[in-house]
């Protein structure tokens, strides 16, 4: 583990080695006089799965917070290892629940538009009833229950459709297989809202500050503004990029995939909005960013 950080209150990071776990280093590293410690720990240093290394490490950060970027992501490999999901998803996230209550922290955790089985076409709002199609989806909302059962300082985060400059991610490999082939064809018929990860990482350091003012057990959602199709994100990826490739918009059941996804997963963001007074940056302004970053 790294050398403890000063006096101030302690944040810990899990998953820090995965995409959104990167991006708030990047944050963290770029913004001085953050009044936190942060303390990221990747997969071979605190994982999940193992209650006795989750104890031992929470035990001795007493942190103030927890952010809980660690998951099983693998949407479609879920569905043939759904206990591998199950253990990281939900059992991995009980147990780094318990141990946050032990030690009065709060807990940051990071869900999922998949909760949703996308039958709607009207943003979804948090109190919406959820019904989780796939292994990867359930293991997340079973996940969603057992952080706000163990721990009753807990705020569940869903978010959508993240990309960022690490890590595999949609419009990485659009760049990749945009530079490779003459055509790309992509699915237009699943709507949702992309969403740039260093602009959640923003948010979640940002609503640290609010723990004495807030309701905990609270479900909020955050995505970044305005809508996509995959085929919407690719083509704009693609033209931000300069990469001249034709995109072909086709149909879901043209590209299948083991874990069925929804067809519509836009968040509806007015919450997290008001409480944590956020502004939240529109898909195609952040999009610009990463692609420069890039
Ligand atoms: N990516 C998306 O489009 C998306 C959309 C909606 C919600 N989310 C949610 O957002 C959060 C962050 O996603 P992300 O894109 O940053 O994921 P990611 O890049 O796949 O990172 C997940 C991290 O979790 C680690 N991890 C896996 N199993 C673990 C375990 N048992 N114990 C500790 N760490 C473990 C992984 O480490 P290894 O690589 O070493 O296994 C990886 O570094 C997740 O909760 C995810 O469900 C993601």
């Amino acid at each position: 583990m790294q050398p403890l950080p000063t006096t101030k209150p302690i944040v810990l990071v899990t998953g820090a080695g995965g995409q959104l776990g990167q991006c708030l280093q990047t944050l963290v590293s770029q913004t001085p006089h953050l009044p936190y410690g942060f303390v990221f720990l990747s997969s071979s240093q605190l994982n999940l799965t193992c209650p006795e290394q989750v104890e031992a490490v929470i035990q001795q950060l007493k942190p103030y917070a927890v952010i809980n970027c660690a998951a099983y992501t693998q949407v479609d490999n879920a569905e043939n290892e759904p206990e591998a999901a199950y253990f990281t998803n939900a059992t991995g996230v009980a147990y780094l629940a318990r141990e946050c209550a032990h030690c009065n922290a709060l807990l940051l955790h990071i869900s999922t538009d998949f909760v949703f089985d996308g039958c709607q076409n009207t943003p979804y709002s948090e109190d919406h009833p959820a019904n989780p199609k796939g292994m990867y989806a359930r293991s997340k909302f079973e996940g969603e229950h057992l952080a706000l059962r163990f721990n009753p300082h807990t705020l569940i985060i869903r978010t959508s459709w993240l990309y960022s400059p690490y890590g595999k991610n949609f419009v990485k490999t659009m760049l990749r297989l945009g530079l490779e082939r003459s055509e790309l064809r992509v699915v237009y018929d699943q709507t949702g809202s992309p969403t740039y990860a260093p602009d959640l990482a923003i948010a979640l350091v940002h609503i640290l500050g609010f723990r004495e003012q807030i309701q905990e057990g609270q479900i909020y959602h955050y995505a970044n503004s305005g809508i996509a199709s995959w085929y919407d994100l690719a083509v704009e990826t693609l033209s931000l990029a300069g990469i001249a490739c034709a995109v072909v918009p086709i149909q879901t059941h043209e590209y299948p995939t083991p874990a069925q996804r929804p067809h519509y997963s836009v968040l509806d963001t007015q919450k997290i909005r008001s409480h944590f007074n956020l502004f939240i940056p529109y898909w195609r302004h952040s999009l610009q960013s990463c692609i420069a970053h890039l």
